[in-house]
């Protein structure tokens, strides 16, 4: 086992944010977890899990150990009589195994085409896009316990998901039975999906409608979805490659009826979406959008110029030009005084800050 110190974060954050770990050890498999329980010092320090990095703002060096997740492997287990099971490791890339599972003839994750990320961290914010969530393909993972190196296996159920959340971004509370939560105790290690045999389009999105129109096809194939979702965010979302971002940096937040007509009654143009609960989602893109946000830039730190809702590093990070995580959250701060202000809604963020 190699303990790698003093690690550059950089290339491991998509917000190339500049910090260090101070610790950092690659986990390629179940072995790789036992290795670090079984040496006496690493296995009380506390543990930071890192996947694709795509998800979070690194506020300074990481002094817990990081675990870098590059666990391999993607495969086809035995079908069920209507879903592929397809297991691919949690260090594989998201989009990778999107476009492999369209390659092998087990289509049915393209809406979720191009999202930045990991497998393994895929389920901890049930990622999603385009009308479909991990939790709609999602059979089960294989965890192992940061104590005690116990692997096992949970269904959906048991994941707990929630629009961009479930029970990995929780913390356990012993005086609340109901909130056993595995934040920071757990290591995904490999990911089942259920992909159903008879493949049907997961269509109804208004950029989805606006694309088949255009293109004047309304029965589109796979591929053909899997392009447009990728032309789609390409159009409006930046390449972290290239600017460094997290994705939205806030969820879509939901209100009563009663507030949304309260809005509606002083901006008529709210973008709002009625939930099956009777609730309704607001589009927060759309509230940072009206509060002037969108173009701004504060020290390094910026709203995204074609999508409000993300936040952008505007530097390289060479020569000290990058935005400091401190600079993001301030930034973070401000848009959500503001959206308070103007409409009392408290935006809450989406990446984890460490
Ligand atoms: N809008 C504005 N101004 C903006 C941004 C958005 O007016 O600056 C309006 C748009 O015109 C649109 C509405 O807000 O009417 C919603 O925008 P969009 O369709 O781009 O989706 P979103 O709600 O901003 C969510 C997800 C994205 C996902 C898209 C597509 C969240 C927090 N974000 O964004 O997920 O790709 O829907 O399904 O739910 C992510 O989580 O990192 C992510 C990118």
């Amino acid at each position: 086992m190699l303990v790698e110190k003093n690690v550059p974060l950089q290339a491991f954050n998509t917000f190339h944010i500049v910090a260090k770990a101070h610790s950092l050890i690659r986990i390629r498999s179940e072995e790789d977890v036992r290795a670090v329980l079984a040496d006496p010092d690493l296995a009380v320090s506390p543990k930071f899990v890192l996947g694709g990095g795509s998800n979070i703002v690194l506020t300074g060096d990481v002094k817990p150990v990081v675990l870098k997740v590059e666990i391999a492997g993607k495969r086809l287990l035995q079908g069920t009589p209507r879903h592929y099971i397809v297991e691919a490791g949690a260090g594989e890339g998201w989009h990778d195994l999107v476009a492999w599972t369209l390659e092998q003839g087990y289509p049915g994750l393209e809406n979720m085409a191009l999202i930045p990320g990991t497998v393994g961290a895929a389920p901890v914010q049930n990622i999603g896009a385009y009308g479909l969530e991990l939790q709609d393909r999602f059979d089960s993972l294989d965890a192992i316990d940061l104590q005690t190196g116990q692997v096992f296996t949970l269904n959906a159920a048991q994941c707990a998901f929630g629009y961009r959340d479930s029970i990995f971004k929780h913390s356990s509370n012993a005086e609340l039975l109901q909130a056993l939560g595995l934040k920071d105790r757990v290591l995904i290690l490999r990911v089942r999906f259920a992909i159903p045999k008879a493949w049907k389009p997961v269509l109804g999105y208004a950029d989805l409608e606006k694309k088949m129109a255009e293109q004047h096809c309304d029965q589109p194939t796979a591929r053909q979805i899997f392009d447009w979702i990728c032309d789609i965010r390409r159009a409006k979302l930046p390449d972290p490659a290239v600017i460094g971002n997290a994705g939205s940096f806030f969820k879509n937040p939901t209100v009563t009826p009663e507030q949304c007509a309260d809005i509606i009654a002083r901006d008529p143009k709210v973008v709002h979406y009625l939930l099956a609960d009777g609730s309704v989602k607001l589009a927060a893109g759309w509230l940072i959008d009206s509060c002037g946000w969108r173009g701004k830039t504060v020290g390094h730190a910026g709203v995204y110029e074609k999508q409000a809702l993300v936040l952008v590093n505007r530097g390289t990070g060479n020569d000290g030009d990058g935005a400091t995580g401190g600079e993001v959250m301030t930034l973070a701060k401000a848009i959500q005084t503001s959206v308070y202000e103007r409409f009392g809604i408290q935006l809450e963020p989406e990446p984890v800050v460490i």
